[in-house]
């Protein structure tokens, strides 16, 4: 499966602070934003992956995740020239993906929660058509909103609607088979000039092939769009990591644990950042724990 991070916005809600930089660069507390939907994928088992960012940032991405070889994964990179819309990273991401199923996951989006990737190879075994996940919000009416029947079963979906029908957002992760170019392409764009991803999600919905799944209390799901929320997620990240001495989003730390490379790659590859930071504190620590085959406890 191929995974693809939109990272395109131009975070116009945070200026100034966003202004010369991406706000997907920005950092949520020890690292920048990207490396959140980027381990949600790793995670996921996806090892090769698209960036889509706006043009003035392409480079400083590139700067920061290079080819994604010191994780051991494929990085490659593509630019959304005009704000499209979500949906529009179909048409970009043609060639890339090639017929092949796909994530997509935004650039904003933070996912935690015990045993993820277990949970993910769950509710992907046997699945077709598009996988989407809701999760209940105090605020629906931000978000893409999906209304259910008795049984659980997926009626409606309504992108940012002024009266929700029920208090489910619709997480920026999305799971989709190897039509999801065609049918963007068949997409008009909405009032506001965007293909929107709400409505390639109708068309899986009106196949009948738009599953559903509900995140759980086990589960935390962060929009990082606003000030507050980056603040609200930074906290929840150090409130975490402060009390379990363990990091949320620790790229190389994933790679290990999914086979993506081994300890002695790794180290060769970090070299540079030895004692640098609290974070490659970490990493090392994890190296060599690995490396005396002391098992990381997930
Ligand atoms: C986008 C989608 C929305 C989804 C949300 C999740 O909204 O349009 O359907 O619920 O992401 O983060 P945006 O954040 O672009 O306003």
């Amino acid at each position: 499966m191929k995974g693809i991070i939109l990272a395109a916005g131009a975070g116009t809600r945070l200026f100034p602070a966003s202004q010369p930089i991406s706000k997907i660069l920005l950092p949520i507390y020890d690292k920048p934003m990207i490396y959140y939907p980027l381990s949600t994928l790793m995670l996921a088992g996806i090892n090769d992956i698209l960036i889509i960012t706006n043009e003035a940032d392409n480079e400083n991405f590139q700067k920061l995740l290079g080819d994604g070889s010191q994780f051991g994964i494929k990085i490659k990179y593509e630019i959304q020239y005009t704000q499209r819309g979500i949906a529009d990273a179909f048409l970009i991401a043609e060639n890339f993906i090639n017929r092949e199923d796909v994530a997509l996951i935004l650039g904003d989006n933070i996912f935690h929660g015990f045993g993820f990737s277990t949970f993910l190879k769950q509710v992907l075994a046997n699945k077709n058509g598009a996988t989407v996940f809701g999760y209940r919000v105090k605020d629906p009416e931000r978000f893409g909103v999906v209304e259910f029947d008795q049984k659980g079963k997926a009626l409606s979906l309504e992108e940012k609607p002024s009266k929700p029908k029920s208090n489910y957002a619709v997480t920026g992760l999305y799971f989709y088979d190897e039509n999801v170019c065609e049918y963007a392409k068949s997409l008009k764009l909405s009032p506001r000039g965007e293909l929107e991803i709400t409505d390639l999600n109708k068309v899986y919905l009106e196949k009948g092939k738009l599953n559903v799944e509900i995140l759980g209390r086990g589960f935390t799901w962060l929009d990082t769009g606003t000030q507050d929320s980056m603040l609200e997620a930074a906290n929840f990240v150090r409130t975490i990591e402060a009390n379990k001495g363990q990091q949320i989003s620790c790229l190389e730390e994933i790679a290990i644990y999914k086979g993506f490379i081994t300890a002695n790659e790794l180290e060769k590859k970090l070299e540079p950042f030895k004692g640098k930071s609290a974070y490659y504190e970490y990493v090392f620590d994890l190296i060599n724990a690995e490396k005396s085959m002391k098992k990381m406890n997930f």
